[in-house]
């Protein structure tokens, strides 16, 4: 794994709207596998301010997204497809009908997941962009997870719906469970971009770049990747400079 240690968020964001940005340019209708959380929201800033200002194009992109909660209907306010939009797509030229994200409301979840996992193997993300759980989860494959795992229903941890409760009114408006991407479809992608900041990650990203491979830390998965780039902060970088 190449590790790139920057000072702080905002040059992890400057950074890794490098990267992005060269696939697109390189291959305009790049299949762009994107994350959601607090963690990518300053490069997807960056990402409309260079649209905007510089003209890069998302035409012609696909893009298909990690994870979405189960129930959660696309224009819930924590939905995932609902962030997408409102933090990313509707400040670039993307065509909303190419963006690709699991359906929370499915009554068929196990349909759905094999739909998803179908598509995937259609869509080879040019380039996967993740972010890090403090547990070392990666799109919300929880520790345990299998490294064979496909699209599948997760029942969360508790430490990541106490993670994730800050963006919900209670911790009990948080759902329990979440659709995701699983572990073979996200090693599928030609380059993966992990993204980390903060102290609070420091001790995951020790487990992904220098712990064991092991499924009891998912992103350790990603020592096996041929292309796989971090970019953290010093923060982030505490524990493994
Ligand atoms: C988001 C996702 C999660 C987050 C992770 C970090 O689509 O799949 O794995 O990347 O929970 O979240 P933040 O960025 O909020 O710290």
């Amino acid at each position: 794994m190449k590790v790139i240690v920057v000072k702080d968020y905002d040059a992890m964001s400057a950074k890794a709207l490098e990267i992005m940005k060269a696939v697109v340019v390189e291959k305009p209708n790049a299949v762009l596998g994107l994350a959601t959380g607090s963690t990518p929201l300053g490069l997807y800033a960056n990402m409309i301010k260079d649209c905007k200002e510089n003209g890069t194009s998302y035409k012609k992109v696909r893009t298909v997204n990690l994870d979405e909660y189960a129930g959660l209907d696309k224009n819930h306010n924590q939905s995932y497809a609902y962030f997408m939009r409102t933090n990313l797509f509707e400040g670039i030229d993307v065509d909303l009908a190419n963006t690709n994200i699991e359906d929370g409301t499915a009554k068929d979840r196990e349909k759905e997941c094999e739909r998803y996992s179908r598509l995937l193997d259609d869509m080879q993300q040019d380039i996967q962009l993740l972010g890090i759980g403090s547990n070392g989860h990666i799109a919300f494959n929880e520790p345990g997870t299998a490294f064979d795992s496909e699209t599948h229903i997760v029942d969360l941890t508790e430490s990541t719906i106490k993670d994730n409760s800050r963006l919900f009114e209670k911790i009990e408006d948080v759902p329990r469970q979440a659709f995701t991407m699983g572990l073979k479809n996200i090693m599928r992608a030609k380059k993966i971009l992990v993204l980390a900041n903060g102290a609070g990650k420091a001790n995951a990203v020790y487990g992904m770049v220098k712990g064991r491979v092991t499924e009891s830390v998912p992103a350790s998965i990603l020592q096996l990747h041929p292309d796989c780039t971090l970019v953290c902060d010093e923060a982030a970088a505490s524990k493994i400079v």
